[in-house]
């Protein structure tokens, strides 16, 4: 048994302990599907005309807040589940105004790509509003763009939800983007469907491309120029519901590959993981730092890359994590890449992330210093950390922040440190990943 898994839960709140032991993690698992693609999938199925089916769907809090907005706007969501969803789409420019607030509890990505689909709703009003730490989260990165498109919009003073908009016929814009933000470029793209003309959105350097990909599938009329990191759609194209497959989440899968890298005597597969380009920073990363990682049975599934991904331990080595175009590609990756670090030989220095800092929580101080707590060398800088690492994580008693990326990480981080990890508000691994404990089981061989 690699270690013992025990939760702990009240009715609000989960407690996760974990005591390891020196065996590796083993089997064959699957993760839950791609967070950005199920997104999408209810989104785009849901402003279409017809049917959408939805295969591997993720069945975290985020996509159900979605789900829900988008049936209080007048879509036919069936009740979530992995194997199939059906959503009866209501057509382009259709949703209808809400008669209550829309929730988007903890997910950034819906309440931004949300934003641009209400903004161009004609003569429609609607709220949105969310969790304390989506209320956190700066807005006037999509506000902005939508103002200069004419949409009305109003949000508390600096840009933050709750928020309320008009809906207007939008006009066109070429915006040149501040930063690689795939959250920022389909909000505008999303607004750009229902808008005369060409909407362009230039990033500094190209973010997740699923909205570009699924949009095409549903007939939207959108060009990509790969040369400038640019979009443009053409308003006015009907979308068609379709049926979309959605791998699992790379960004679920970074945990066990980091696990099994660390855990000596680990050789773990993980089934169909999707490998997007745009999201594989992790796989660059992690065999920079000589993870034993391979790819089997490489395939495309429903417009998107999918492998196997089979890893085995190894001493991992230190690397520095850096530059505009690596970033992006691995962002939501950056705290478990973090334990790595903390374990690795030698100084890993990671700058140009201080997109972190607007996460679910502030992900640069948070693991700063819950990995801190547990005894590793871990220096806060504006935009990174420096981690020296290669000394014993010692087990102590740390807490999410209520950021489901955090708990994951520090449950991974629990798995290698010596002694008892306890990890408080674990509940949060549900926005992303509701499985996850169970899995942790599994590969401990606990189950
Ligand atoms: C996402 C984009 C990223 C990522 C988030 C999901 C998306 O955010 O961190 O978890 O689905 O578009 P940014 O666009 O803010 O970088």
């Amino acid at each position: 048994m690699a270690a013992t898994v025990s939760l702990n839960c009240t009715e609000t709140h989960h407690t996760l302990t974990i005591a390891p032991s020196p065996t590796g993690l083993s089997g064959q698992i699957q993760v839950p599907g791609d967070k950005s693609i199920s997104h999408r999938a209810l989104m785009l199925g849901a402003i279409a005309q017809g049917e959408t089916q939805i295969q591997g769907l993720l069945l975290g809090e985020d996509p159900q807040s979605t789900a829900n907005c988008f049936r209080a706007m007048g879509a036919t969501i069936s009740e979530l589940n992995s194997e199939r969803v059906t959503v009866q789409g209501i057509g382009l420019g259709q949703l209808q105004e809400p008669a209550n607030i829309l929730e988007a509890g903890n997910s950034g990505t819906t309440m931004r790509l949300m934003l641009g689909l209400l903004a161009s709703q004609p003569q429609r009003f609607f709220t949105v509003t969310g969790d304390a730490s989506l209320r956190s989260r700066p807005m006037s990165r999509v506000i902005h763009p939508l103002q200069q498109m004419g949409a009305q919009i109003w949000s508390r003073t600096g840009g933050y939800a709750p928020l309320a908009v008009q809906g207007q016929f939008l006009k066109p814009i070429h915006f040149h983007s501040p930063i690689a933000s795939a959250q920022v470029k389909s909000c505008i793209l999303l607004a750009g469907l229902l808008t005369e003309g060409a909407t362009t959105v230039t990033e500094p350097s190209l973010s997740r491309d699923h909205s570009e990909r699924m949009l095409r599938a549903f007939g939207a009329n959108l060009t990509v120029d790969p040369e400038t990191c640019s979009v443009t759609v053409i308003g006015g194209a009907s979308l068609f519901g379709q049926s979309v497959i959605v791998p699992g989440d790379i960004s679920s899968a970074a945990f066990w590959l980091v696990a099994a890298s660390l855990v000596p005597g680990s050789d773990l597969l993980i089934q169909n993981v999707g490998v997007n380009p745009t999201r594989t920073g992790v796989l660059d990363v992690l065999t920079a730092m000589e993870a034993d990682i391979t790819w089997e049975n490489q395939r495309e599934v429903a417009g998107e890359p999918v492998a196997d991904l089979r890893v085995r331990s190894s001493v991992l080595k230190a690397c520095t994590i850096s530059g505009e175009a690596l970033i992006p590609r691995l962002i939501d990756e950056i705290p478990i890449l973090a334990v790595a670090a903390s374990l690795a030989q030698g100084t890993t220095v990671i700058r140009n992330a201080a997109e972190l800092r607007v996460k679910e929580s502030d992900r640069l101080a948070v693991m700063a210093t819950q990995l801190t707590k547990m005894g590793a060398n871990v220096t806060e800088r504006p935009d990174g950390l420096e981690i020296i690492g290669g000394t014993a994580l010692i087990g102590a008693e740390v807490d999410s922040d209520t950021d489901h990326r955090i708990a994951m990480s520090l449950a991974i981080a629990a798995l290698v440190a010596q002694g008892i990890t306890t990890i408080h508000r674990a509940e949060a691994a549900a926005v992303s990943y509701p499985t996850f404990v169970n899995t942790l089981q599994q590969v401990c061989g606990n189950l």
